[in-house]
């Protein structure tokens, strides 16, 4: 029913870990050549290895997206290896919890730095390649945090996910006579290593808020980004898609059956 997404060039940023992996393995299956990146040379490359599977379509690079030279370096790579690029799945990102009275400006930089300017840094850096495309798609993981719920100890991470979302809303707007759709993913809580830090405690009692019972899993947002990278969605842009089990949806515990 969609048309393949086989062939296109895809780059994730985030993706030796987490929802980036598990964005990457979605191109992958779909048959899309990806560039995996992060800021760790080694767990990149093993999860090139391991998404690649010997199809050759999968390759990684070290790189920071908070840096505007490794930004550069991302889409350098990505149009020499792929020869363009067709899809920036900007999810790179971190949470560290802290309380907004212990902030210090360098905690505070140091979130906003990848989460929000690391988003931007990325998509202006591939903006040629993607303009070259003639279909390019942005897809931005953002979070629920922030546009939609707050938590405390993530004043900092809240604000650089709304953040994301003002950015998406502008770049959608300059972009589309170019013919690139700018969208964003709003993941509830999805289990990955970087979740698992926060503690059995967290997850159980996030999965309990969850109508669905359960947490989300880094496939359940890697569908949603490829869904939004299809030629199928050309005429979505500035949207927010919220990929959370309907956690946001109940007034309280008491509102869920
Ligand atoms: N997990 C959730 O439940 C959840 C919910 C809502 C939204 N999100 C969002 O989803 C995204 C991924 O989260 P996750 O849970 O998958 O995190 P994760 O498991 O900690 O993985 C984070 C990934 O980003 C990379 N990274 C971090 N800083 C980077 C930088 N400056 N430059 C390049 N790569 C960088 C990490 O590799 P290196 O450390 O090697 O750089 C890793 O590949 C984030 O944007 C997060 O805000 C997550």
């Amino acid at each position: 029913m969609f048309t393949s997404l086989a062939g296109s060039s895809v780059v994730v940023t985030g993706a030796s870990k987490g929802i980036g992996k598990g964005i990457a393995s979605v191109f992958a299956d779909a048959g899309a050549k990806v560039l995996i990146v992060g800021r760790d040379a080694t767990t990149a490359q093993a999860a090139a290895e391991e998404l690649d599977a010997g199809r050759g379509s999968v390759t990684a690079l070290a790189a920071d997206v908070s840096d505007p030279a490794g930004c550069a370096a991302i889409a350098a790579a990505a149009t020499m290896r792929h020869g363009g690029i067709d899809v920036v799945c900007a999810n790179a990102g971190k949470f560290p919890e802290g309380r907004l009275a212990d902030l210090t400006a360098a905690d505070i930089d140091d979130v906003l730095g990848t989460n929000l300017k690391g988003t931007m840094l990325t998509v202006q850096a591939c903006l040629p390649a993607l303009r070259a495309s003639g279909h390019g798609r942005v897809v931005i993981t953002s979070s629920i945090t922030g546009p939609f719920t707050g938590f405390s100890g993530w004043t900092h991470y809240g604000a650089s996910k709304a953040g994301q979302l003002g950015f998406m809303r502008t770049a959608a707007l300059e972009l589309a006579p170019d013919g690139i759709t700018v969208n964003a993913v709003l993941p509830g809580n999805v289990l990955t290593e970087g979740l698992q830090d926060l503690g059995e405690g967290y997850l159980n009692q996030m999965s309990a808020s969850i109508p669905l019972k359960r947490l989300g899993t880094v496939a359940d947002i890697g569908y949603a980004a490829l869904f939004l990278a299809t030629r199928e969605a050309g005429f979505i842009t500035g949207h927010a898609l919220v990929v959370d089990g309907g956690q946001i949806v109940p007034e309280s515990l008491d509102a869920m059956a």
